[in-house]
């Protein structure tokens, strides 16, 4: 039997996962979304067209390639049929898409109530993308939520009039805008009618696919520090897109799962609040924003940027099992004279490489730092590592030294060919 391979983000999103995960697709039978649901934001750019897809994995854009948005995913059916239409408009084809009937369906009240209780956290916004997301996982462990399943059949309108009469109670009573119930219907009845022939039991699908030797890619979505469990609480996504998440979200055991790539950039990014300790929240972060064109996908907000954080790392790859890196935007820290790497943390006169997500650690620890040469020039050719400027290569070498595991993808600029594979 074959293992999967899986992809997921190490730090606070936004890693370039897209890239890896688009070279990887190509010799993969299917390729599934885990977990998260249109928060995330994955660019490629496919024959000079770029496409920003927050929902379809990305894997789709590869002939012959099944496409599942697995049982973990929330689904927002509008989102996911925009992307779909972009799709099939550009001469893509939507028939190898699947979605699990378990996915829990995110409905306008998801949104509203997204919004409502961002609005009423005062000086404590986590700064989400109001994708509704949070109140859908919510619904789903309140056991009130609606599956693909359920979207599809004759008791969509009794789940959904229990649940908007018991949202609009709550938005009457804060004074919000309240989801009116015939409308929601309609709309999502017809969403049912499109999402119909792609709803299906995804779990035996994947099953079957790795008892017949079928190569199987795990899309991760968002990252290991905005982690429910695992991220810095409550500056979280409320979703696991950690590696357990890729079981529960999939219906593939532990046993397999094989390779687990960890992607990063050579510099780190954060939306949304919460501690960063690396944070250049300065004239360095802004030159950092402009050459890597931090922006974000879902939500256009300029991304908060600073130094690579070899401490998180550290966390991140034991927490995940990650057996190889993939390293984005060398090109671009590469722009800079010089820049440094996070390679310990002070944190009240203790040196440590501990990393803890407590957010009253990460707001008291201050960043030790080794200093590096940049000016790596125009890197988009290199195909090996060895053909890499030196000041590259030691950049490399340190972070591999101190973190163990084998640098595998090295991102060397911004379309889809700029990658060295080692
Ligand atoms: P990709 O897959 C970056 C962040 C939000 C916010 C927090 C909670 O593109 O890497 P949510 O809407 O999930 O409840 O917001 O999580 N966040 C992301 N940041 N990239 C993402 O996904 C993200 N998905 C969620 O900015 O701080
Ligand atoms: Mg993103």
């Amino acid at each position: 039997m074959s293992k999967a391979q899986v992809v997921l983000g190490t730090f606070y999103g936004d890693e370039g996962k897209g890239k890896i995960i688009d070279y990887l697709s190509k010799d993969a039978d299917v390729a599934v979304r885990c977990s998260g649901g249109s928060n995330a934001g994955h660019s490629i750019e496919v024959d000079g067209k770029k496409f920003a897809f927050h929902l379809i994995p990305s894997g789709i854009f590869h002939k012959g390639t099944l496409a599942v948005i697995g049982n973990g995913v929330v689904v927002d059916p509008k989102c996911l049929i925009d992307e779909m239409n972009e799709l099939e408009a550009s001469g893509g084809s939507t028939e190898n898409l699947y979605i699990s009937e378990k996915a829990h369906i995110v409905f306008p009240y998801h949104i509203e109530m997204d919004r409502l209780l961002e609005e009423n956290r005062g000086n404590g916004k986590i700064g989400t993308t109001i994708r509704g997301i949070g109140p859908a996982y919510c619904d789903k462990y309140e056991r009130s939520g609606i599956r693909a399943e359920d979207l599809i059949s004759d008791r969509l309108e009794e789940l959904l009039t229990v649940n908007i009469t018991n949202k609009n109670k709550i938005f009457e009573m804060y004074g919000h805008p309240t989801v009116d119930l015939q409308k929601t219907l309609e709309d999502y009845k017809k969403y049912a009618e499109i999402l119909k022939p792609h709803i299906t039991d995804t779990i035996t699908l994947l099953h079957n696919a790795l008892e017949n030797g079928k190569k199987i890619l795990c899309e991760g979505a968002q990252a290991s520090l905005l982690d429910i469990d695992f991220g810095s609480y409550p500056f979280v996504t409320s979703s696991n897109p950690s590696i357990g998440g890729v079981c529960t979200g999939t219906g593939l055991a532990a046993k397999d799962i094989g390779e687990v790539y960890g992607v990063l950039k050579a510099y780190s990014s954060r939306v949304g609040s919460g501690p960063y300790v690396t944070e250049q929240n300065n004239e360095i972060g802004d030159t950092i924003r402009e050459l890597g064109h931090e922006y974000g996908v879902t939500t256009k907000r300029p991304r908060r940027c600073g130094w690579l954080d070899l401490v998180a790392l550290k966390y991140t790859v034991r927490l995940n099992g990650i057996t190889g890196l993939a390293i984005n935007h060398v090109d671009t820290i590469g722009k800079l004279p010089n820049f440094k790497l996070c390679v310990a943390y002070n944190h009240n006169g203790k040196v440590t490489t501990d990393f803890s997500t407590n957010v009253d650690f990460l707001t008291n620890c201050t960043p030790i730092y080794e200093e590096f040469e940049g000016n790596f020039g125009d890197i988009s050719k290199c195909k090996t590592r060895v053909e890499l400027p030196e000041n590259a290569r030691k950049y490399l070498d340190r972070i591999e030294e101190l973190i163990g595991v084998p640098i595998k993808f090295i991102g060397t600029g911004a379309g889809r060919e700029a990658m060295i594979v080692e």
